[in-house]
C-alpha cells in the first residue's frame, strides 16, 4: 500500500509532487506529505487525512523554490493514520528524509540497535527505523549512497523508498524491494514513482527497476545500480503508449463510473488480435510454447478470485480442462500439492497483491510453471511468471474493481476457446459462433449501459434503506453473485453476501423476512428453474427480489424484474456484471458514500 514519488528537475517541484500523489491515492489516502530540499535546508510538510488537507496546508509554506523533492500518500500499516506517523521521517536529525511504501520486518531489532545509539524515535513507524539506520550508515560510510545501500542490505521485508537529503541537494536516490517501483525519464527532469500515471504528463519513457536495485536521478541524469555491490546496471529505456485522458475522470462523476462505461472498449482491445473472425480462431500467442495443462489451479484474492472462479466454469465447460480455484491467502500457506502437470493461473489486475505474488513464489519454489494474468504491465507478478497474458484495461484508478474484472473474464473465456481448438474438441462452428458473439459483445454492452443505469438508479432509490443483501446465482452466475455482494459491501457498506442459489435451504434462508431483500441473477440456460423456484423460496418468506435476468418473465408482487439482452450461455455474464457494477455504484452514490476511494480500502494490497 502507500504511493510514492519522487522528482528532480528544472520545475518547482511540490506541485509536480502533489499532482503525482493525486494519481496515486488510490493505493492509499489516511495521511500525505511531501520533503524537499530548498535554500540548502530540509523541509517536511505533512497532514493526516486526505491529499486536500496536505494542500491547505502547503498553502501556507513557500515552497516554489524546490527544485527536487519526495511525496508520499499512506495506507496505514505500522502506527495509526496521524500526522506524526505519516512520511517522510527524518533521519538522524534532518540528515535525510525519506518515505516508504511496504513493510520492514526486522523493524523491532533495528530500532532496539538504534535506541541504544540514542535515536530519539518520533513516529511508531517501520520507515523512521530505515531513515535513522541510514543516517547511522552515513557515520561509517564515505558518502549518501553508499549509506543508503548500507541500510538497506540491513532491511528485511518489502519496500519501495525514496530519499532526499540536503548533503546531495539535486539528487533523489530511491531502491525496491518487492514493491513496485518504476523511474520516468524525461528531458531535464527524472521521476521516481509506485505507479506510471504519477508522471505520465511529464514523460512517457520510463525504466522497470527491478528487486534489489537502486536509482539515483538527478535534472540531467539517472543511473541505476546494484544494491549488493553498488555496480552500475543497463537498463532499458520502454515508451508507454498510455493517454492521460484514460487517467482522467472524462466528465463522469466518478472514476468508478467513467470505467464502467469504459468496458466496451476495454473488451475491444482485449480481444484485439486474439480473434480471427474470417479463420474462426482464438489465438493466444503468450502460451504457445507451453504444453496444454492437464490441470489447472487458478490462484488470486478479492475480484480477481471472482473472475478466477467464472473462468473454472468455461475451462471445464469448454476446455474439459479440471481446474480448481483458490484464494492466494489460504493457498500460501496450506501446504499445498501441485501435479507435475499442472499449470497455476495467478490472476491480479495490480500484478503487485502481496498473497497472490506470495503464492506465485511457492508454486515456482516446486518447480511449476506460473501463467500470470495481470494488468499492470512491469509490475511483480508480471516480471515473476513463466508467461503473461495482459489484460489491457488500461489503468484502473477506483478502488473497487470493475473493468478489470470484465477484462479478466474475457480472458478467461478466450483461454478456455483457445484450448478447446487446441485440443480439437470445438467445432469450427461452434468456435466461429463464440468469436462473434465476442466480437459484437462491445456493441451490444455500449447500448445497454445507458439503459442499465437508469435502472440501476430507480433500483437504488427503492432499496437504499436495506441493511442487508443476499446475492444468489448458480453455475457460471454465482461468481458474478459473490462479486455482486462484494461490490455493494464495498462500496455502500451494506452488508451483502453471495450464495450459491442451491446452498440457501442449507441455513441462510433463515435469515429471509420482508426487510432482507435478495439481489438473484437467473440466465436463460438450463439451470433457470432451478434459480427461480429458490427465487420462490425467497417470496414465500416475504423477501423481496431484484432478478436480473435475460429471459422474459411475468412479474410478480414482491419482485423487480431487470431484463439485459441475451448472449449465449455464459457470455450473459458481461451485461449481467455491468448491471451490478452499476446498482453497487448508484447505491453508494445515492447514500453519499465516497464512491472511488471507500474507506479502510487500498487499491494495491501489498501487504498480506
Ligand atoms: C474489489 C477489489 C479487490 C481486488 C483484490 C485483488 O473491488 O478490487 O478485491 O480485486 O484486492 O487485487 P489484484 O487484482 O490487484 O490482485
Amino acid at each position: 500500500m502507500c504511493g510514492i514519488i519522487g522528482y528532480a528537475g528544472h520545475r518547482p517541484a511540490v506541485p509536480v509532487l502533489i499532482e503525482g500523489l493525486s494519481r496515486l491515492e488510490y493505493r492509499g489516502y489516511d495521511s500525505a506529505g511531501v520533503g524537499f530540499i530548498q535554500d540548502g535546508h530540509l523541509h517536511i510538510i505533512k497532514a493526516e487525512g486526505r491529499l486536500s488537507s496536505l494542500k491547505a496546508k502547503l498553502e501556507k509554506h513557500p515552497c516554489l523554490l524546490a527544485v527536487n523533492g519526495i511525496g508520499h500518500t499512506r495506507w496505514a500499516t505500522h502506527g495509526i493514520p496521524t500526522e506524526r506517523n505519516a512520511h517522510p521521517h527524518l533521519g538522524g536529525d534532518g540528515k535525510l528524509a525519506l518515505i516508504h511504501n511496504g513493510i520492514i520486518e526486522n523493524y523491532q531489532e533495528l530500532k532496539a540497535e538504534l535506541l541504544e545509539k540514542g535515536y530519539d524515535f518520533q513516529s511508531e513507524t517501520d520507515t523512521e527505523v530505515l531513515a535513522h539506520l541510514i543516517a547511522e550508515g552515513r557515520k561509517q560510510q564515505p558518502d549518501m549512497l553508499h549509506a543508503f545501500a548500507w541500510a538497506l542490505r540491513r532491511a528485511r521485508g518489502a519496500y519501495a523508498v525514496a530519499m532526499v537529503s540536503p548533503e546531495d541537494p539535486g539528487t533523489v536516490f530511491a531502491a525496491r524491494l518487492a514493491a513496485p517501483l518504476i523511474l520516468g525519464v524525461g528531458t531535464g527532469e527524472h521521476f521516481v514513482a509506485s505507479d506510471i500515471p504519477a508522471f505520465l504528463p511529464y514523460t512517457r519513457d520510463v525504466v522497470f527497476l527491478q528487486d534489489g536495485e537502486i536509482v539515483r536521478i538527478n535534472d540531467c541524469s539517472w543511473q541505476v545500480l546494484s544494491l549488493s555491490d553498488l555496480s552500475v546496471i543497463d537498463k532499458k529505456i520502454q515508451t508507454i503508449n498510455w493517454d492521460m485522458q484514460v487517467a482522467q475522470k472524462n466528465g463522469y462523476k466518478h472514476f468508478m463510473l467513467k470505467e464502467i462505461f469504459e468496458q466496451p472498449h476495454v473488451i475491444e482491445e482485449c480481444l484485439s488480435g486474439r480473434i480471427n473472425l474470417k479463420t474462426g480462431t482464438v489465438s493466444l500467442p503468450e502460451l504457445q510454447n507451453l504444453p496444454i495443462p492437464e490441470r489447472l489451479r487458478i490462484v488470486a484474492c478479492g475480484t480477481s478470485f471472482h473472475a478466477g472462479l467464472w473462468g473454472q466454469y468455461l475451462l471445464e465447460q469448454i476446455a474439459h480442462i479440471p481446474t480448481v480455484c483458490d484464494i492466494a491467502s489460504e493457498f500460501r500457506y496450506r501446504n499445498p500439492v501441485i501435479g507435475n502437470n499442472e499449470m497455476t493461473l495467478v490472476i491480479s489486475q495490480s500484478g503487485e497483491t502481496a498473497d497472490t505474488l506470495a503464492a506465485l513464489r511457492l508454486v515456482h519454489a516446486q518447480k511449476k510453471t506460473v501463467l500470470g494474468l495481470c494488468n499492470v504491465i512491469g509490475s511483480s507478478i508480471t516480471r515473476e511468471a513463466d508467461a503473461v497474458i495482459y489484460t489491457q484495461a488500461g489503468p484502473e484508478i477506483s478502488v473497487a474493481s470493475t473493468k478489470a474484472m470484465t477484462s479478466q473474464m474475457l480472458v478467461m473465456a478466450l483461454l478456455a476457446l483457445y484450448y478447446a481448438q487446441r485440443k480439437g474438441i470445438i467445432d469450427l462452428q461452434a468456435l466461429n459462433q463464440a468469436a462473434k458473439l465476442l466480437k459484437n459483445l462491445p456493441g451490444i454492452l455500449q447500448e445497454a449501459l445507458p439503459d442499465m443505469e437508469k435502472t440501476a438508479e430507480k433500483l437504488a432509490v427503492q432499496f437504499s434503506k436495506a441493511k442487508d443483501f443476499f446475492y444468489l446465482g448458480r453455475g457460471h452466475a454465482y461468481p458474478l453473485a459473490l462479486e455482486g455482494a462484494l461490490k455493494l459491501k464495498e462500496l455502500s457498506y451494506i452488508h451483502a453476501e453471495g450464495y450459491a442459489s442451491g446452498e440457501m435451504k442449507h441455513g441462510p434462508i433463515a435469515l429471509i423476512d420482508s426487510a432482507f431483500p435478495t439481489f438473484a441473477l437467473a440466465f436463460d440456460d438450463d439451470l433457470f428453474a432451478k434459480t427461480k423456484s429458490n427465487i420462490e423460496e425467497v417470496q414465500a418468506r416475504n423477501g423481496s427480489v431484484i432478478l436480473l435476468t435475460d429471459r422474459d418473465v411475468n412479474p410478480e408482487k414482491g419482485m423487480h424484474i431487470w431484463k439485459i439482452p441475451s448472449l449465449y450461455g455464459p457470455f450473459t455474464s458481461f451485461l449481467a456484471l455491468s448491471a451490478m457494477q452499476l446498482f453497487s455504484y448508484c447505491m453508494a452514490d445515492y447514500l453519499g458514500k465516497d464512491v472511488d476511494q471507500p474507506r479502510n480500502l487500498a487499491k494495491s494490497v501489498t501487504v498480506e
